[in-house]
């Protein structure tokens, strides 16, 4: 071994070492701090309160908020930010008897300034490195505005799209949501808690609130032990493998216990299990809202329900601020328990660094400098252009012809600004948002471009169709951007119709009326169901709400100077009745093997089963072939690994990336399982021409799953591999056996 290998391996096996130091060192000084403190001191470490609404410019906290905050009442505020206001309010809890500093927490959904694609659209870019800058940016840019904590990710797996929520997640897979997770995380923690340019991750919303039943938001969810495990846990899990600081529960009940009071969740799998060391946050009032669950008698209840079950923080139900200290007093919550909360919170206190200079994220240069960062928007336009998904492309329609003379650029959402965002923005700079006709404007070279905007998005008549269509009539080809508005996503904007609102449909047939080429480009924070379009459109180009940069990333796909790469993270249905719909079926007994023929078969009589758009989806401006699928070896034991590899060549005329997926399915198992699951997916740029063996590693976890008896493992006998370009369009498949274990 040279010299600098000693050195670095040296130093690789002190570094948990040191970190056990630090661990034990922050333990050690919580544990005198909080000798000093009173129970009332303690219980203030747990109310969490919103500045927002009551907290004006660097000042105007209401008198009330000030004493408590003074009086060491308050240990977390939301929705205090920039620089001026959190110093301020800082400064109130430092006069304290204690000092203890506040944690100021904010929703940095995607972005804070520079506002990237909603994590829906992010997820279809498939890309773990493009999608942890968004978050290293977001984190940098927060951070320098006084924030220590954002609420983000939301890694709950949905796949109901008529829960507005969806646009938050990462869509529909456990596989690819816990990589996101991931990533998430890592950016916005970045290297380490402590540093200035980090923030503190949150995963949300434990658990499974994604299950609302029937896309309702806020509605119970009831679902199998082994569904939770397999689906909608794995991705927090995966958050809290890169170190995720902290947990947020939600507003839902699962099977009939309210996720804030539940201890099965919290205690035995998060806490338990699992060995989280970090704190959890309540919802906004999900403490109160367990009164109206019928599950606590009154607040006083839903405090000791809440906090016994391992919600440690109290976000906005003022419950621990008005009643925990008499339950301590009555024995309905123990010291040890109240304890170990605080101690969590003030764990991460520390490990911030605000006991040293709690004004350490408060420096008004930097804030100022970091949020004019010229390569954050660059970075915005990157992940918006790889989030872009070509749903439908016909007679090359895209990417608009060089030559085209005139382009018209119609539609509602044509020239909007403020829905490119999408929702959950902090301080989004608005008057820098690039539409999509400004995009248009700044790419179309020589071409002329006129705009019609036609109507609103809700937009109920056609008195500006005939505009617009004399518009279309005069171009060579027609842009039409239609969708949702911004706030048409999100929470609480749930959906029965997932149709194009509006009359956006009909301004659609009136432009395709005219014979031109028409492109439509599609906003939401959710999939929308638009068959006449699908069936019609030339080309249509799904892009989310996708940020700052939203028009440029647009533009350069349309002119084809960026080669679509996006995949959908979630499935397209062709009608709200398909709901919920995944690729990853569970099995039947009956499955549908020809649409035509569904007589007492797993099917309807008025839909066919398949999606309107597969997960997985997504086209390019060239070609892929796969070829040569080998197994390098037919049957495995458990201790062993195969690989799968495939060649993968261009043979289309321009350079492109391919996300190439692998799913798999267990033939025969001790509980049935589903047809496809994705377990694997590279994303690979070639030339024209150019080709490349891919290789996927193949090993006893990648076959594992859940058994009834809730055990992870994998059980012997045949799986069916499928390698493809999306979950319905699969090109190769291979076969392995696993071996029993000896
Ligand atoms: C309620 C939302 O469910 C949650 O995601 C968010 O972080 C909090 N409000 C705070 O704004």
């Amino acid at each position: 071994m040279t010299m600098k290998k000693t050195t670095l391996a040296l130093a690789a096996a002190l570094l948990p070492l040191l970190a056990g130091a630090q661990d034990a060192q922050i333990e050690s000084k919580v544990a005198a701090l909080m000798r000093q403190m009173t129970v009332a001191e303690k219980v203030g470490q747990l109310h969490q309160i919103s500045g927002g609404l009551h907290t004006g410019p660097a000042s105007g906290e209401d008198a009330r908020t000030q004493a408590d905050i003074r009086s060491g009442k308050v240990g977390s505020m939301l929705n205090v930010k920039g620089v001026a206001d959190t110093r301020a309010m800082q400064a109130l809890a430092l006069q304290s008897r204690l000092h203890i500093p506040l944690l100021f927490g904010q929703d940095v959904i995607h972005g804070y300034r520079t506002v990237f694609p909603v994590p829906l659209g992010e997820s279809a870019s498939w890309d773990m490195e493009a999608i942890e800058q968004s978050a290293r940016v977001a984190a940098r840019e927060a951070s320098a505005a006084g924030i220590h904590w954002t609420f983000a990710p939301m890694v709950d797996i949905a796949r109901d799209p008529r829960w507005g929520r969806v646009m938050e997640g990462a869509g529909e897979d456990a596989f690819l949501g816990s990589a996101i997770a991931r990533a998430r995380v890592h950016g916005f923690q970045g290297k380490r808690l402590g540093a200035t340019d980090a923030v503190m991750a949150t995963a949300k919303h434990f658990a499974a609130y994604g299950a609302a039943l029937a896309g309702r938001d806020y509605n119970a969810v009831d679902m199998s032990q082994q569904q939770l495990f397999e689906v909608y846990l794995p991705p927090f899990k995966a958050a809290l493998d890169a170190g995720a600081a902290t947990f947020m529960n939600s507003f839902n009940t699962l099977n009939g216990v309210p996720a804030t009071g539940n201890s099965f969740l919290q205690r035995d799998v998060l806490k338990g299990r699992w060995n989280f060391k970090g704190f959890v946050v309540s919802d906004w009032g999900s403490v109160r809202e367990m009164v109206a669950h019928g599950y606590a008698s009154d607040l006083a209840d839903a405090s000791v329900k809440a906090i016994n079950a391992g919600s440690d923080m109290d976000m906005e139900s003022y419950a621990h601020l008005n009643y925990l200290e008499q339950s301590i007093k009555s024995g309905k919550v123990k010291m040890k328990t109240l304890d170990d909360a605080v101690r969590r919170i003030l764990y991460k206190k520390f490990e911030l660094g605000l006991f040293d200079d709690p004004y350490r994220f408060a420096d008004a240069a930097r804030e100022k400098a970091v949020l004019a960062d010229p390569s954050h928007r660059a970075a915005a336009l990157d992940v918006a252009q790889k989030s872009l998904v070509l749903l439908k492309n016909e007679g090359g329609a895209l990417p608009l012809s060089r030559d085209a003379k005139r382009i018209a650029v119609i539609g509602p959402l044509a020239d909007a600004r403020r829905d490119l965002e999408g929702g959950w923005v902090v301080e989004g700079d608005r008057a820098r948002v690039v539409s999509i006709l400004e995009g248009i404007r700044g790419h179309a070279g020589k071409a002329e471009v006129s705009y019609a905007q036609a109507c609103g998005v809700g937009c109920t008549n056609s008195d500006g169709f005939a505009d617009a269509v004399a518009t279309a009539a005069k171009a060579d080809v027609v842009v039409l951007a239609v969708g949702e508005t911004w706030d048409m996503s999100g929470e609480a904007k749930s959906r029965t119709d997932i149709t194009l609102p509006g009359h956006q449909e009909q301004l659609f047939a009136a432009l395709k009326a005219t014979g031109k080429p028409v492109v439509v480009v599609m906003l939401a924070g959710r999939p929308l169901v638009f068959n006449a379009i699908a069936d019609q459109a030339d080309a249509i180009v799904y892009a989310w709400f996708p940020g700052s940069e939203g028009g440029n990333a647009v533009a350069n796909v349309l002119f084809g100077d960026y080669n679509p790469s996006g995949k959908l993270p979630i499935t397209f249905p062709r009608s709200v009745g398909q709901i919920p719909l995944s690729y990853a079926q569970p099995s039947t007994g009956r499955p549908v093997t020809d649409e035509k023929d569904v007589v007492y078969k797993s099917g309807y009589i008025d839909s066919v089963n398949s999606p309107r758009y597969a997960f997985g989806h997504g086209l390019s401006y060239t070609s892929f072939k796969y070829s040569g699928l080998t197994v390098s070896s037919a049957e495995m034991s458990p201790s062993q690994q195969v690989t799968l590899s495939f060649d993968l060549a261009n043979t289309g005329k321009a350079e492109g990336t391919e996300i190439v997926q692998l799913y798999l399915r267990d033939m025969v198992a001790s509980v049935a399982r589903p047809v496809k699951e994705l377990k694997g997916f590279q994303k690979i740029h070639l030339l024209p021409g150019e080709q490349r063996r891919v290789n996927f590693t193949i090993d006893r976890e990648l076959l594992s799953f859940f058994n009834s008896q809730l055990v992870w493992g994998a059980e012997a006998g045949d799986f069916k591999l499928m390698v493809g370009s999306a979950s319905d369009d699969i090109r190769l498949e291979g076969a392995l056996k696993l071996l029993p274990a000896r």
